[in-house]
């Protein structure tokens, strides 16, 4: 009964600590990783660009002033708090290292 009380404890520790991760990551990851780093052939890499230009790129994908249907389907109807911890999400990790 201790085993299982201990691991239910560490269990709901762990998912306070994802807690940070915006709640609509797990549409994104798919194709631009958790991470920011592109999963799919055509997506770009995210991490480290500025938060404030991953804002705008999203505002104007849910708005339909930047037109690529991929990400417009992605994207669809939110928030501009929604937005906004993408953006920062995205800023916030670390960027790809640079080819040699
Ligand atoms: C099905 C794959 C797919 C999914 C899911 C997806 N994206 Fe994208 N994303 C793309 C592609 C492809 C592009 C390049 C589109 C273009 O040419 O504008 C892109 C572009 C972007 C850009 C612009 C990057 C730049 O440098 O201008 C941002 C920001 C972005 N995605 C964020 C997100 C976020 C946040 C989510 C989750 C809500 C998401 N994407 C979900 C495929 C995807």
């Amino acid at each position: 009964m201790r085993i299982v009380l201990t691991a239910v404890l560490v269990l709901l520790a762990s998912q306070s600590a994802f807690a940070a991760k915006p709640a609509r990551l797990g549409l994104c990851a798919a194709c631009h990783g958790e991470t920011g780093i592109a999963q799919i052939p055509g997506a770009p890499h995210l991490a480290g660009q500025k938060a404030d230009y991953l804002r705008e790129a999203l505002r104007q994908y849910r708005d339909g002033r930047r037109k690529a249907p991929i990400m417009q389907a992605a994207i669809g109807p939110v928030s501009e708090s929604d937005l906004d911890e993408l953006a920062r999400w995205y800023s916030e990790q670390a960027p790809v290292k640079a080819q040699p």
